[in-house]
């Protein structure tokens, strides 16, 4: 099996199921990836086997650890595949306890054909699995609160027979706990040779902060253009990521080797524009 040791990590040349044959029973703390989904991209032909890599994304991951799958479902026919809420159910057949459906909301994506039918589809999935009871969870607190600040107030909420029960008193804060749909732009890489799907190394790094601790071991089976490994990087945990397609492998070591900290804001464009997209393809992974 080829690979190159590249600063806190490892990358390989394979086939994620080759690669995670030699990886121990329950090592790695977090995985965070985004696999091909549908068909909605060739990626140079290259294709996984699902099921054979949920069990051994189960096998590999550390007890209370995490996987965070993003996906989403291509539009044949006239009606969504459903692939998506069929891999998540899979994932929980494995073993793992579906902790959250999570949203990634793309602000700018637009998909012109899709408007005749349907409302304009915003957003993917972020599935987050733990295997048993999660280990970690360090919420991020950027959420600017709607109420003022410093007003005391005594939050309500309704038990299962309908009765309102009162919460203990608080106060209200200016920043909370983000919520489970985060908004974050798609990526362009620039360059010539670029990936065609990368996702935006943000997505990662909170992933990443939320899921594991500094000299944890994150691993991405679809490892693309290395967005995995460099938020790994950025983080101060360790690192393994495969690829099956040479040319994004190079792409994503030599990435992962310029890495400064600076690489979010030089090697990344945001998509702001709204063009339009023809009728069946979509922006997505
Ligand atoms: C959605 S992309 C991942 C992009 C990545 N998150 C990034 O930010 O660059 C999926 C990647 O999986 C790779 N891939 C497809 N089948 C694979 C397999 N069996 N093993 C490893 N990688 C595979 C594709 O070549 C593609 O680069």
């Amino acid at each position: 099996m080829q690979f190159m040791d590249i600063k806190n990590g490892r990358f390989y040349l394979g086939d994620c199921l080759e690669v995670m044959k030699e990886i121990p029973d329950g090592v790695i703390d977090l995985t965070v990836t985004s696999p091909p989904y549908d068909d909605l991209r060739t990626y140079n032909g290259y294709s996984f086997d699902f099921e054979n890599t949920a069990k051994e994304l189960y096998r590999i991951t550390k007890e209370g650890g995490v996987v965070v799958w993003n996906v989403n479902d291509a539009k044949i026919d006239g009606s969504e595949t459903g692939t998506s809420f069929r891999q998540a159910l899979f994932f929980m057949e494995c073993g793992f306890k579906l902790n959250d459906t999570m949203i990634w909301l793309k602000p700018t994506f637009s998909a012109v054909g899709a408007l005749k039918t349907q409302y304009a589809p915003v957003f993917e999935y972020m599935f987050v699995f733990t295997k048993g009871k999660g280990k970690t969870f360090n919420p991020l607190k950027d959420r600017i609160c709607k109420t003022k600040a410093g007003i005391k107030r005594k939050p309500t909420m309704r038990g299962k027979d309908g009765k309102i029960i009162q919460n203990v008193e608080n106060v209200s804060k200016e920043i909370g706990q983000r919520f489970n749909v985060w908004t974050m732009n798609t990526v362009k890489q620039k360059g010539e040779n670029v990936h065609p799907a990368p996702f935006p190394i943000d997505l990662a790094h909170d992933h990443i902060l939320s899921w594991s601790n500094e000299n944890d071991c994150v691993f991405d089976p679809f490892g693309g253009s290395g967005t995995t490994a460099i938020a790994a990087e950025m983080t101060n945990r360790k690192w393994v990521c495969c690829e099956i397609s040479e040319e994004y492998a190079n792409m994503a070591v030599e990435r992962i080797q310029n890495h400064q900290s600076e690489e979010k804001s030089e090697s990344e464009v945001k998509i702001e524009s709204d063009i339009p997209i023809p009728e069946g393809e979509e922006e997505g992974n």
